[in-house]
């Protein structure tokens, strides 16, 4: 992989990261051997991971697109991910080349990738900053110089709850950065659910995780339903990837019906 411009001590290649996990699922480049390995475990448990990876990069993008056709015109996307283009703030340009981007991730990787890849087209910032301490992320200078705060903001929760343990009480944060944004933002999540899958397929497939630097925590339909608590869900609903809004018909198949993810946009009356 390139190593160009990053600060190498900073990135642990001794353990699995979700992130560089996710690019490998993606058909990415941006991985070490010990994510590979690590994903290469997943997949054998879980041989629709790729798909359900790829799936839900889809519905980012279709609901980018969504909404920035009902006028936001700033996001904030936390749990980037390694670049793979269309990245956020290119899908929502094609609606608008104005819109503004603050990207968030944790991972010292992704924030090496931000300057070449995310932020170098200008309106667009990149925050290394937690999801678990909302307050100093909302007071990040990048985050309070691209989004007014008076003005409709999407907040975009893709992949990224389920890295996020119930002891660290995940609604709680969804709860405070929501409280941020006025009526007319949008709240785009996606999350991982065991809700079509064996147990024990779970089980083994969360012990992967135990080692890389994130753990997984799978949920219910319900419990990812109540982090849209004081939102009214777009049609259709909290569904699976495939189903939420697609642009071409679905094809019937057991797998997409057994995508073990679900997703929704939420609107702040
Ligand atoms: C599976 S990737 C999702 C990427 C992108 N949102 C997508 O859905 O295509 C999850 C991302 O969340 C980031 N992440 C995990 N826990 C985080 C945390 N506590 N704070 C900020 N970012 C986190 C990881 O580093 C990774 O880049």
């Amino acid at each position: 992989m390139s190593t160009e411009g990053f600060e190498a001590a900073q990135i642990d290649t001794s353990r699995p990261h979700p992130a560089r996990m996710y690019d490998y699922y993606l058909g990415g480049q941006d991985n070490y051997e010990v994510d590979r390995l690590a994903a290469e475990r997943v997949i054998a448990l879980l041989p629709d991971i790729r798909l359900a990876a790829r799936e839900n990069r889809s519905f980012m993008h279709r609901a980018t697109r969504t909404v920035a056709s009902r006028g936001i015109r700033q996001i904030i996307d936390i749990g980037t991910g390694i670049p793979t283009a269309p990245n956020t703030h290119q899908v929502a340009r094609e609606v608008d080349p104005q819109i503004r981007v603050a990207y968030v991730d944790n991972d010292p990787i992704v924030s090496a990738y931000a300057g070449a890849k995310l932020t170098n087209e200008g309106n667009a910032g990149f925050a290394l900053a937690d999801l678990r301490d909302p307050k100093s992320l909302l007071r990040h200078p990048m985050v309070e110089e691209l989004i007014d705060f008076d003005r409709p903001v999407a907040l975009m929760l893709v992949a990224i709850l389920h890295f996020v343990e119930d002891a660290e009480d995940p609604g709680a944060i969804v709860r405070e950065l929501t409280s941020a944004l006025p009526s007319g933002s949008c709240l785009v999540l996606s999350h991982a659910t065991h809700d079509f899958h064996d147990p024990g397929q779970i089980r083994d497939v969360r012990e992967v995780y135990k080692n890389a630097t994130a753990t997984l925590t799978l949920r219910p339909h319900d419990a990812v339903r109540s982090y849209f608590g004081g939102f009214e869900l777009l049609e259709p609903g909290l569904v699976q990837p495939p189903f939420w809004n697609p642009t071409s018909p679905v094809p019937d198949s057991a797998e997409l019906r057994g995508l073990g993810f679900y997703c929704g946009v939420g609107i702040k009356p």
